[in-house]
């Protein structure tokens, strides 16, 4: 199997060619069937058809994952509850329901502002699994505002809602035209509490590639793909350092990522 590798194509295909049990942790941010214009998929199956497809990738991650392997998905409020039901169902164990809230929510007009991401946690086995504490422990309250003594002076691990500001248009981290960037400091701590040293990474859903480069930049494997050819580009180029050159693409102008954005107003 070749890792450090991106490829061109739909994940359920390119998964199929990976050998099982190959895989140390999977993060996939699908696409949340809600009308997002993405540059080739159609954000807008019927329930069914997503609920099927959703079904058929992550089964697909189930076969890939080592025996002590880890799985977290990111989901819209439309599809937590199936997703949730799904990873249940093919055998995945529960351990968290992150809420990411990202302090800089997307308007609405006509409803409260979309200002959350469903983060699900699962492990393949229920009880032997990677939880590197010890890489994201952050400060604590004890230790920042009581100033107490009984603090641990590594920190806490963090809860379960976490803050991370989203990567809007205009942001200095923002790198190309595609309208669901994640934060880079998102997948630190996915990445450094779920997996080691030369572990391999993989991404269904490739995007703008922070996955995979937040794997290299934490010595991990990496293996993604993307069903756009652009992505594909952005993905192979940022992993390549060339940043300058996919934010001098003339598509990443401020007007088009607006209209990216305003997909349920
Ligand atoms: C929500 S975005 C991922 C964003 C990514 N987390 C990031 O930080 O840039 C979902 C991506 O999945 C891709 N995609 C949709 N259907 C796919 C499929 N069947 N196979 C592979 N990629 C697909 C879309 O082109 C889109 O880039």
């Amino acid at each position: 199997m070749e890792v450090n590798k991106v490829y061109l194509g739909d994940c359920i295909k390119v998964m199929k060619e990976i050998p099982p049990e190959s895989i140390d942790l999977v993060f996939a941010d699908p696409p949340f069937n809600i009308g997002i214009k993405y540059d080739k998929y159609n954000d807008t199956l019927s329930y069914d058809e997503y609920y099927k497809w959703s079904k058929n990738w992550i089964i697909e991650t189930y076969r890939l994952l080592k025996k002590e392997g880890s799985i977290y998905i990111a989901i819209g409020d439309e599809f937590a509850a199936e997703i949730n039901i799904i990873l249940k169902h093919t055998g995945f164990y529960f351990r968290n329901w992150i809420i990411w809230y990202y302090t800089f929510g997307q308007n609405q007009r006509k409803k409260f502002n979309r200002a959350h991401t469903h983060i699900f946690y699962f492990t393949k086995d229920k009880e032997k699994f990677k939880f590197n504490s010890e890489a994201i422990r952050i400060p604590s309250a004890r230790q920042l505002i009581y100033n107490d003594r009984r603090a641990n002076p590594q920190g806490k691990i963090p809860d379960d809602v976490w803050e991370f500001s989203r990567i809007c248009g205009t942001f200095k981290e923002r790198l190309a035209d595609h309208p669901c960037q994640m934060p880079e400091s998102l997948l630190e701590r996915i990445i450094g509490a779920s997996s080691n040293v030369n572990d391999i990474v993989l991404d269904p859903f490739g995007g703008t590639g922070t996955t995979v480069a937040v794997a290299k930049k934490l010595k991990r494997n990496y293996i993604t793909m993307d069903i756009s050819e652009n992505y594909y580009d952005v993905i192979v180029k940022r992993l390549n350092g060339q940043i300058e050159e996919i934010k001098r693409n003339p598509d990443t102008n401020h007007q088009k990522q607006r209209q990216l954005f305003n997909y349920d107003q």
